[in-house]
């Protein structure tokens, strides 16, 4: 079965949509006028309940099946931040903020969610209750985890939650997914290095950090060659490096930042260990003192086996079976729909977007193409989950 008809009748409205968001793109939180957008069509729809400010800006609305007697409530979720690049597209509806853009495609992610919505409101073709969660701040903010933390789950009483990203590079009219780890758990730390300033001529005055420093960034990377092992994934990259500001002066620190993705706990678990002692062992063999604050950021995204089955299921209803990758690759990306998974059964999927810059860079843009087929799964998945007819 093909993607559902009613979604060619919605297409232009839901991409006009898309385009509105897309030329008012907000950061993290900050999503006033985006959930400000949502809350107003869930209304339009005729939702039977609407919240705001679940995990601070966050949206959620309630539809009910024509029937409930399965009891059972479905949670699909979609992210409504955008990031700050400055949009290089030249669209006409491109991005009217300086500075920020939906590179991440997250305008497309939340328009296809309401034209499910408003499908959903209309046909209520399903024996349960639909769950559509609009998030903030996907991108380094953890909406996710704060809608989570504000108790969504028991409130709504979910039962399974579901989240789908546009995939650039994935062919128009594919899906990709997995069971197990999609996406990498993503740490952040930062390394500050106490040496003793000196001349630069007279470096046995002083203790160098840069050269301790220096020494630390070949070490970590160690971890992932000597230490883990070479069939765990483990990425560690330090990104920043500072020291000093003159030519001719030893600096007295030094402070290095980085991030560490991983797609297993115990792999974490080692780095993290691991790296502390690299830093404070690697400082110490030149007499100085250097030390690391380790910051656990999003959890791995960890698909759970049956309803990963159910959601590739779905997806071939929608595309064709030869059209779903059941096994792709995970990537070292994180996302915070992982704080979802990690609540309640659920799935990750990937819906491909054609070839397209990729997300996160200036000349990205959400391929108005996919709309129905994104529209048709979440549609979909409601009504095989919860059959009216049994
Ligand atoms: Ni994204």
């Amino acid at each position: 079965m093909p993607t559902i008809n009613r979604f060619a009748d919605f297409h232009d409205e839901i991409t006009k949509w898309r385009r509105d968001i897309h030329s008012h793109p907000e950061l993290l939180f900050e999503v006033h006028r985006t959930a400000g957008v949502v809350e107003e069509k869930l209304k339009e729809f005729g939702v039977d309940e609407i919240a705001t400010g679940i995990g601070r800006t966050g949206v959620v609305g309630v539809i009910k099946g024509r029937k409930n007697t399965s009891g059972k409530v479905i949670g699909l979720r979609a992210d409504m931040d955008a990031l700050p690049i400055h949009e290089l597209t030249n669209r006409d509806y491109a991005s009217k903020t300086d500075g920020i853009m939906h590179a991440c495609g997250h305008d497309g992610h939340t328009a296809m969610l309401l034209g499910a919505a408003k499908y959903l409101a209309e046909t209520r073709n399903f024996d349960g209750t639909a769950i559509v969660i609009f998030q903030p701040a996907e991108e380094g903010g953890g909406g996710g985890r704060e809608m989570v933390d504000d108790g969504m789950m028991d409130r709504f009483k979910v039962n399974e939650v579901y989240g789908m990203h546009n995939f650039p590079g994935l062919p128009v009219g594919e899906f990709a997914i997995r069971p197990g780890p999609l996406m990498a758990a993503t740490d952040v730390f930062e390394i500050n290095i106490e040496g003793i300033g000196a001349h630069a001529a007279r470096p046995h005055d002083g203790i160098d950090p840069i050269i301790i420093g220096s020494s630390i960034v070949q070490a970590l990377q160690s971890i992932a060659s000597r230490t883990v092992d070479p069939l765990e994934s483990v990425v560690v990259s330090v990104t920043t490096f500072n020291a000093g500001n003159a030519f001719n002066v030893i600096p007295q620190t030094a402070k290095l930042t980085g991030t560490v993705r991983t797609l297993l706990p115990e792999v974490r678990d080692t780095a993290e260990k691991r790296m502390s002692e690299i830093v404070e062992h690697t400082a110490a063999t030149y007499g100085a003192k250097a030390q690391i604050n380790y910051e656990r950021n999003y959890p791995v995204t960890r698909n759970h086996l049956d309803q990963t089955v159910f959601a590739a299921k779905v997806a071939a209803e929608v595309v064709g079976e030869d059209r779903v990758e059941t096994n792709t690759p995970p990537l070292m990306g994180g996302e915070d729909f992982s704080f979802m998974l990690n609540a309640r059964p659920g799935a990750f999927i990937f819906v491909g977007q054609g070839d397209t810059a990729g997300v996160h860079h200036p000349e990205y843009d959400f391929n108005d193409e996919i709309i129905p087929i994104g529209c048709s799964y979440w549609a979909k998945l409601v009504e095989t989950a919860m059959p009216a007819e049994k």
